[in-house]
């Protein structure tokens, strides 16, 4: 895993935006199709803003680029304000020059959901798999919704969300008895088929996490850390969610020793 502690959440927007436009750039000079994978919650919204800007200001173009979101809540309508449908119409998608139909995200409203999953999981195998999946974590070492006790080996599907994550996530309610108590999620063997994965973490609440997902042993109990079986890793975080990680040294050592060989 390459580990990239930053100064402060600004930072690690500004790192991994600069990957992913890096990336779509590439992609569209060899006219090569991309997939993207792409999270909700707090601490992308930096990134979206960012990439949004530099569609505006710099030329940064999404023609052709076909994106597939982790997970969905169940009971909420897609223009439900709180949907993860409307989050990513709202914080990206509105903003930039997608075409028409390239967005993904689980179908959960008024669906047949084990359809819906295995659907999702067709499609993304359609388009040759995700090349750049975008994660956060969950307090708890969750990704996407693979909750504690997650297989290592589960695909998209239907997954019971956690009190701890149901109130973590309660600030965007009005309170907690209306928050959705299922999502459809992408599992840990869809995730870990990506080509390549970005993990955004930001402020000391995220800190047990990073380092049960970086330095930790792989188990199930903390989902993050079947990231360490993927040979292309790269967790972005800011010195707080950084705060219980043992071998930071090493982390910004190895940096350094990359920036010289770059230069
Ligand atoms: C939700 C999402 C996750 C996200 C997590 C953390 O549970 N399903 O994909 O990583 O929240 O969100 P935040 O970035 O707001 O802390």
């Amino acid at each position: 895993m390459r580990v990239v502690i930053l100064d402060n959440p600004q930072q690690v927007s500004l790192f991994a935006a600069d990957r992913v436009d890096r990336l779509v750039r590439e992609r569209l000079l060899v006219r090569q199709p991309l997939v993207l994978g792409l999270a909700t919650g707090g601490t992308p919204l930096g990134l979206y803003k960012l990439l949004a800007e530099r569609h505006r200001n710099d030329g940064l173009s999404f023609r052709g680029v076909e994106t597939f979101n982790l997970d969905e809540y169940v009971g909420l309508p897609p223009d439900h304000e709180q949907s993860y449908h409307f989050y990513m119409h709202d914080a990206l998608f509105r903003h930039v020059d997608f075409d028409t139909g390239a967005n993904h995200l689980p179908r959960t409203w008024q669906c047949d959901l084990s359809e819906s999953a295995k659907a999702y999981e067709r499609d993304i195998e359609q388009r040759g798999g995700i090349d750049l999946q975008i994660l956060g974590i969950g307090t708890d070492g969750h990704i996407g919704f693979n909750e504690v006790g997650s297989s290592l080996g589960s695909r998209t599907r239907l997954k019971t969300l956690t009190r701890r994550t149901r109130q973590d996530n309660a600030r965007y309610f009005a309170s907690i008895d209306e928050v959705p108590t299922m999502a459809l999620t992408m599992g840990i063997a869809t995730i870990l088929e990506s080509q390549s994965i970005v993990l955004m973490a930001t402020g000391a609440g995220k800190a047990r996490a990073v380092a049960g997902c970086v330095e930790g042993p792989i188990s199930a109990g903390m989902p993050a850390s079947a990231l360490q079986l993927h040979p292309d890793v790269t967790v972005i975080v800011d010195t707080d969610a950084a705060s219980e990680l043992l071998h930071v040294e090493y982390y910004s050592d190895s940096e350094r020793v990359r920036a010289s060989l770059i230069r």
